[in-house]
């Protein structure tokens, strides 16, 4: 019986790995080192800053961030001034008092509008294929922000003897599509002039844009951090005193 039990717990063990295994040969995707990761984890503001700005220059024009508001980016480290003129940029539509379409200004209380009216026309302008809201995108892909710096960063020459499809791309990290994608390669060296004076190398727009799109997905990420930290100081103090206290009982008890 005991065998059994045994056989059965091993194969169980088994499992998991072969199919990780198995999943592991697809793609690998490199590690890559981001400041917001670990305990003490943080988001760089001027990096977030950068990253909407290629979000906003880059991105946009097919891309979607329907669950941010404008307000939301006073956390990346602008004033309610910034934000309120930042938001002015964009034009809504609405209605007036005739009931007719006219525009207005854009309010801290939207968010960043979409693309497209809808995903026909979404799709009817990229060749079929419909560019997923961003958002989420971190949290929704295999991988998070270390997919979506090599996705951006992957474009290259098919290997020999792969037919690319009309309108496809060839990226060695779009498994899905069987490494051929409907988004042609977006980022280049200098595409945008940073505000900040930094070199946008084409590794750079990808990191900023990475950081900024995360932080879009975990927006509290820093708290989350902070509080681990602050329940593990909490767990080891604690332990300590269970270790005394557990030492200052069994003495009386062996004393007696
Ligand atoms: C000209 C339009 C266009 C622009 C500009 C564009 N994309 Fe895309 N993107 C697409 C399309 C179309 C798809 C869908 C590709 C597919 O499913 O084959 C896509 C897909 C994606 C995906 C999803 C990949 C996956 O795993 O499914 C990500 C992430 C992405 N884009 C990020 C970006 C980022 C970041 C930028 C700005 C730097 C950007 N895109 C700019 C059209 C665009």
């Amino acid at each position: 019986m005991k065998k059994i039990i045994l056989a059965a717990a091993a194969v169980l063990a088994l499992v998991p790995a072969s199919i990780s295994a198995f999943a592991a040969t697809e793609v690998h995707i490199p590690k890559e080192q981001w400041g917001f990761s670990g305990v003490f984890g943080k988001f760089d503001r001027m990096q977030l800053q950068r990253g909407l700005q290629v979000y906003k220059e880059v991105c946009a024009s097919c891309h979607g961030l329907k669950q941010v508001a404008f307000r939301n980016l006073e956390a990346l480290g602008y004033s309610e001034e910034q934000v309120k003129a930042f938001a002015a940029e964009y034009e809504f539509p609405t209605l007036d008092d005739e009931g007719s379409d006219i525009t207005r200004k854009g309010l801290t209380s939207d968010y960043f509008p979409k693309p497209y009216p809808n995903e026909k026309f979404a799709r009817a302008s990229n060749n079929g294929a419909l560019p997923p809201d961003l958002s989420l995108i971190t949290k929704a892909r295999e991988g998070g922000p270390d997919y979506l710096f090599h996705l951006l960063t992957g474009y290259e020459d098919p290997p020999q003897g792969m037919t690319v499809m009309d309108g496809m791309h060839y990226n060695k990290y779009f498994a899905d599509g069987n490494f051929q994608i409907a988004m042609a390669r977006q980022l280049n060296d200098d595409q945008v002039t940073y505000a900040d004076g930094t070199k946008a190398s084409t590794d750079q727009i990808a990191r900023d844009i990475t950081v900024f799109l995360h932080w879009a997905a975990e927006p509290n990420l820093e708290a989350r951090n902070s509080t681990g930290f602050r329940v593990m100081i909490y767990m080891v103090i604690f332990t300590i005193l269970a270790f005394f206290l557990k030492q200052r009982i069994w003495a009386r008890l062996e004393k007696k």
